[in-house]
């Protein structure tokens, strides 16, 4: 079997390729990234080692370069990861998420309907579903909940999903969709929300919290995201969508308090900033086909997960402050 992995010099890319390898030592994985500034080479470096592993740099984008890998590689399965996916990025610049979100999806659709890939698997997010009220928390997302999106970014996440459909229904392309919550654990780029706030309260800086902090994520470990996709990838039904929840719904002003505890540092280094534009109130996920039909269970608790990761990022300093000085930009050119 072999696999590619788009987008995996990404948080939950380079996880999951770290889960992979070492569960199926005899599958083979080509991890693909354009190590664009969320891509982080230092994430994945060790995975060199393994014999079942190689990284290969490119665009999802550009579609000689993938229709060649593909005939090249032979791949088996496609798994692609590669977003752009900050929500803030996307309010100051929708285009790139147009283009990599919606475009690369289809360029590595059509490959795949022209190499005869036997699965593509999408990864999506909960925000295709826009945002549930605060006051309802009888509401949760299903598969069968209408696309509604508020972002740049979750609106050109919804487009790939509608083409991952329309390819499965108009050319019989083998696909899977997961859209799951928000993800949290180690490799997480500084610049969302849980990494951001332990790495400005570990050098005594005011940490930043949107509005009054009220708004409400599901937060799930990113072990179990990638357990969930490995099992849509083994059990999942072609052309189904499946949803992954952490069951763990906290403001973000929880959140914050939670990392500031685990960290013993003080409250009063909470700053309240102006909110972000179009900001959902509430993600909840029910997860219950995920579940029942293909036996996914979460390992993580959220009080559990959350210490590990703040621990991780503490004994990682230097991951972060290599982002945060720009140097990792260099880690492939001297590792290749
Ligand atoms: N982070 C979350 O909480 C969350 C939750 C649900 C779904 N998702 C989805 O999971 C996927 C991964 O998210 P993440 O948080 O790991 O993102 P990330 O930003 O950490 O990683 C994205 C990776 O894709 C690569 N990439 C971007 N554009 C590319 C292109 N055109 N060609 C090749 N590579 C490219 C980047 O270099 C980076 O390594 C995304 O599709 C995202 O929408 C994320």
């Amino acid at each position: 079997m072999k696999v590619l992995v788009t987008g995996g010099a990404g948080f939950i890319g380079s996880n999951f390729l770290y889960y992979m390898t070492d569960k199926y030592k005899d599958y083979d994985f080509v991890c693909l990234d354009d190590l664009t500034y969320a891509g982080n080479y230092n994430n994945i470096k060790e995975l060199e080692k393994k014999d079942n592993y190689k990284f290969v740099k490119g665009n999802i984008t550009d579609r000689d370069f993938i229709n060649n890998l593909f005939e090249k590689e032979k791949f088996d399965w496609v798994v692609n990861f590669a977003a752009e996916s900050h929500v803030d990025n996307s309010i100051k610049n929708p285009e790139i998420f147009l283009m990599t979100n919606i475009i690369g999806t289809q360029v590595l659709m059509d490959a795949s309907r022209k190499y005869g890939i036997k699965r593509y698997h999408q990864i999506s997010t909960d925000e295709v579903y826009g945002d549930l009220p605060l006051d309802r928390p009888d509401l949760l997302f299903t598969e069968e909940t209408p696309i509604h999106t508020s972002s740049p970014y979750s609106s050109s996440k919804a487009a790939a999903d509608l083409l991952v459909g329309a390819y499965h229904r108009t050319f019989g392309l083998p696909t899977t969709i997961s859209r799951c919550s928000n993800n949290y654990g180690p490799y997480q780029f500084p610049e969302k929300l849980i990494p951001v706030i332990v790495s400005k309260a570990l050098k005594d800086e005011k940490v930043p919290v949107y509005g009054k902090g009220e708004n409400i994520r599901d937060w799930i470990h990113v072990h179990d995201h990638n357990v969930g996709v490995d099992l849509i990838l083994h059990k999942g039904k072609v052309g189904e969508v499946y949803n992954l929840g952490g069951h763990s719904e906290r403001t973000n002003l929880e959140v914050v308090k939670t990392i500031l505890k685990a960290l013993g540092k003080s409250e009063d280094l909470i700053e309240f900033v102006k909110d972000r534009p179009g900001h959902d109130l509430r993600y909840a996920i029910d997860s219950s086909k995920s579940e029942r039909e293909l036996g996914w269970k979460l390992s993580y608790k959220f009080e559990d997960g959350i210490q590990k990761t703040v621990e991780w990022y503490v004994e990682n300093q230097d991951w972060i402050e290599d982002i945060l000085s720009g140097n990792y930009k260099n880690a492939y050119k001297e590792n290749k």
